[in-house]
């Protein structure tokens, strides 16, 4: 049987939730990942270091005694964050990065950003500090097309931050297109990118094909297959250290999903390592998954690598259809189908 042994990976972008959701999901993040950069968009939304540790704690007891699982807390940018948080954020050890979310992009993003230009002395702040700013990259405007929001943000948003703060650290989150992959490519080394399984794996005809899916529901929203997903595969399989791992598992209640106005959010951590081990040996390049999954991310946020390490053997095996989740069900991505590649534990 052939198998792989791997620097243990990390997930750079990840939503636990809260209370008896996190406790039903918690642990398949910490069976595969050495680290989570865990998303602060809960309700209320993680906006102080004070609540980020907090938040931190909760995981910790979550996590069964043998787990070496290492929470990577997140701030939530406002337009009332002060550069005092900012400094308290940088002096915090659970504290690694602050968020962007454009007020109104996606789930729980109410209390976003409404204009960046407020947010430019805290911006300095975080330069100053050398502490990453992680981006949700979609304009919000109704007269913008869906599938075009992403690019608008990177034309109109990104490129600008990008010029006026030359010295911070961005991640442009769970990137979708051919534009993102050739920006990212194009700037300097302070940008980098995370890309999920689900946008590796998938593209908006699994999504609207034969009646609307909703468990693909995601955002931002899957693409086309051509240019965008192959892009985003060409850039995961490269060996750039500009593209790293970061699933954006983000679980909701089937019931959520399944809806007249179901919400977005793909859940993956139930297998996140061989669905990307499945995306990068569908064209050849499993080789090239251990810097993507272990490697790029640790670099970009000047930590050190894993020590430990898993193996994967190929092996088939089916995903449920569903898993517990908060007394109720998530539906995973790849329910019921097969993957090729099992993780050993
Ligand atoms: C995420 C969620 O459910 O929290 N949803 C999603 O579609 N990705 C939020 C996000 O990362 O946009
Ligand atoms: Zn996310």
């Amino acid at each position: 049987m052939e198998k792989i042994t791997l620097t243990k990976p990390d997930d750079w972008h990840l939503h636990l939730r809260g209370g008896d959701a996190m406790k039903s999901v918690v642990g398949m993040s910490a069976l595969q990942m050495g680290r989570g950069v865990i998303m602060p968009n809960l309700s209320p939304p993680i906006v102080s270091v004070s609540q980020a540790i907090a938040y931190h704690s909760e995981i910790m007891s979550a996590l069964s005694p043998a787990s070496v699982f290492n929470p990577l807390m997140v701030l939530y940018l406002t337009d009332s964050t002060t550069k005092k948080e900012v400094i308290a954020a940088s002096n915090a050890q659970e504290v690694h990065a602050v968020k962007l979310y454009p007020a109104g992009a996606t789930t729980n993003s109410e209390s976003g950003v409404t204009n960046l230009l407020n947010t430019y002395p805290v911006l300095e702040q975080m330069q100053k500090e050398d502490l990453p700013l992680l981006i949700h990259g979609e304009v919000t405007d109704n007269d913008i097309d869906i599938f075009d929001r992403e690019k608008v943000f990177i034309d109109r948003t990104l490129s600008r931050l990008v010029k006026d703060f030359p010295g911070l650290r961005m991640v442009l989150e769970h990137i979708t297109t051919k534009d993102a992959v050739d920006f990212i490519n194009d700037s300097h080394n302070n940008i980098a990118a995370t890309i999920t399984p689900h946008h590796l794996l998938a593209n908006r005809n699994d999504m609207l094909v034969g009646g609307i899916k909703p468990h693909f529901y995601c955002l931002p929203v899957l693409k086309r297959r051509t240019p965008h997903q192959d892009s985003l595969i060409r850039a995961a399989t490269s060996g750039s250290s500009k593209f790293f791992l970061g699933t954006d598992s983000a679980p909701h209640e089937k019931h959520q999903k399944e809806s007249a106005c179901g919400c977005a959010g793909v859940f993956s951590a139930h297998a996140a390592i061989e669905l990307y081990a499945e995306a990068f040996d569908r064209v050849g390049k499993i080789e090239m998954l251990e810097g993507f999954a272990s490697f790029f991310g640790p670099d970009f946020y000047h930590l050190p690598r894993n020590e430990e390490k898993i193996t994967l053997e190929k092996s088939k095996w089916r995903v449920p259809d569903s898993y517990n989740f908060s007394g109720s069900h998530v539906t995973p991505f790849f329910s019921g189908k097969e993957l090729s590649w099992s993780l050993l534990v």
